[in-house]
């Protein structure tokens, strides 16, 4: 079956004695996918191939290499070692839930095996063959019509799921939110109940019309916190970040609005969500073009058409700036409802932090509260920045020892060093605004929580 006489004999060889060292050399002779076809055939006749892995590794890469993605999973058998062949070769043959299910396991028995590209090529292949939700296909077929090609089946998926980037995740609630009690109190009281009970609200004569704007510094939970009223109103989650709007689809960016809108429309209970609004909500002068009035004309006459039928669709957004959001967003009607989002507070940071530990392996000697006294101005992503700064410190430990090191108080410590608050720049802006810049109380929630922390 060989032309190689070298290749011939050590095949013969191997057949005689099973000595697998026969096999390295032959691959090692073959110079073409025939001639290593032939190795590989070889060592697939012999049941006894043997269990030195290094031999399944060397024979498996080659014929994944070669395309030979069956032969490689039969060479790799079962070995541990050789996950990322055994993964690479399922992927190939298009056996994405086993090839993720199968590292998923792996991993979980043996950490040691994981591997961020081979993660990446898992998740690569699985959004290649995600269906999207109902409402991304709405999207994608309104995105079709709009641009008046066909674009290809990849790219439709992922601009939707830039787009919604959160749609189809796991239903969040209050739960998920640490601390914040007062805002989160403020939300069932203003959004969630009559969101929920719109008629009881109506006989009161009271208007569940109009958006809500969430502010405050960055990283303290405004996006965390609008996915988790969906939640609470056990609503659709549409969010739909700004930027996405106004910087990737200039010339379609009215339509795409408006489909955003219809989709929320048309299958309520939905919280449409405009993530970052000052993105597009910025003073005029700012975006003195032609093209971003109109997409601004859009969005307001969209809202405005809300404020007339919201059966059932809740606008909300969310902002860092939100000095730099033009009055006209802010009419009755538009986002008349602001709530300010304040940096946790040392009961919140402890909540927080246990729900970022949680989880994951942990020591008994883990004191939440001091590291909540220590951690003053600390964002929530700060601090869930801090506990992963400070599983990396045990993983690096874990990696060191070859024991498993569970996440301990020295190790938050420790992170407390290499991390940083960030809140603090924001408050300091804030403050300027709260002083100068309040007409309408706006900033009051602001001026009362400087004062109340000495700031
Ligand atoms: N109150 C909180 N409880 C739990 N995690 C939080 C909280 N605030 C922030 N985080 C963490 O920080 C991340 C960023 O928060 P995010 O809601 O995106 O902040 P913002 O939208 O205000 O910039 C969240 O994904 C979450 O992991
Ligand atoms: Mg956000």
């Amino acid at each position: 079956m060989t032309q190689n006489p070298a290749i011939a004999a050590l095949l013969a060889a191997f057949t005689q004695s099973g000595d697998d060292r026969l096999l390295v050399s032959a691959l090692g002779l073959a110079q073409s996918d025939g001639e290593r076809r032939a190795v590989i055939a070889a060592a697939l006749a012999n049941d006894a191939l043997s269990n030195d892995d290094n031999t399944r590794k060397l024979l498996a890469q080659s014929a994944l290499d070669m395309g030979d993605a069956l032969d490689a999973l039969a060479l790799a058998g079962k070995a541990e070692s050789l996950l990322a062949i055994r993964v690479e070769a399922l992927l190939l043959t298009g056996e994405v839930a086993e090839a993720d299910s199968l590292y998923r396991a792996t991993i979980a028995e043996k950490p040691i095996h994981e591997d961020p590209d081979l993660e990446d090529r898992i998740e690569e292949a699985k959004s290649a063959l995600c269906t999207p939700a109902t409402n991304v296909v709405g999207f994608a077929a309104a995105a079709r019509g709009l641009r008046g090609e066909q674009r290809s089946e990849r790219e439709e998926q992922a601009a939707a799921r830039a787009m919604f980037t959160q749609t189809g995740g796991r239903t969040m609630t209050f739960a998920d939110v640490g601390g914040l009690t007062e805002v989160k109190k403020q939300i069932n009281r203003r959004i969630v109940t009559p969101f929920k009970k719109p008629a009881l609200f109506a006989k009161f004569r009271r208007k569940a019309g109009g958006g809500v704007l969430l502010f405050g510094p960055p990283g303290c939970g405004k996006t965390l916190l609008a996915r988790a009223t969906a939640g609470e109103c056990e609503a659709r989650f549409i969010n739909v970040p700004v930027i996405d709007v106004v910087d990737k689809y200039i010339g379609e960016a009215e339509r795409k609005l408006a489909a955003i809108f219809a989709d929320a429309r048309r299958d309520p209970p939905s919280v449409l969500f405009f993530d970052e609004l000052e993105a597009l909500a910025g003073s005029r002068s700012a975006h003195n073009n032609q093209s971003h009035n109109s997409l601004v004309s859009t969005f307001l006459a969209e809202m405005d058409g809300f404020a007339q039928a919201n059966e059932g669709v809740l606008i909300l957004a969310a902002t860092n700036m939100p000095w730099g959001v033009d009055a006209a967003f802010r009419r009755p009607g538009r986002f008349d409802r602001v709530q300010f989002v304040p940096p946790p507070d040392r009961d919140a940071r402890r909540d927080i932090l246990a729900i970022h530990i949680e989880g994951r392996p942990n020591g008994s000697d883990l004191d939440l509260d001091a590291i909540a006294a220590k951690s003053a101005g600390y964002s929530g992503a700060d601090i869930e920045n801090l506990v992963n700064t400070a599983a990396d410190l045990a993983i690096e430990e874990t990696l060191g020892s070859g024991v498993e090191e569970p996440l301990a108080q020295r190790h938050l410590l420790e992170a407390l060093e290499e991390t940083r608050a960030t809140t603090l720049e924001w408050l300091t802006t804030a403050r300027n605004y709260a002083k100068y810049s309040n007409s309408g109380g706006q900033y009051d929630d602001v001026a009362a929580f400087l004062k109340a922390n000495g700031l």
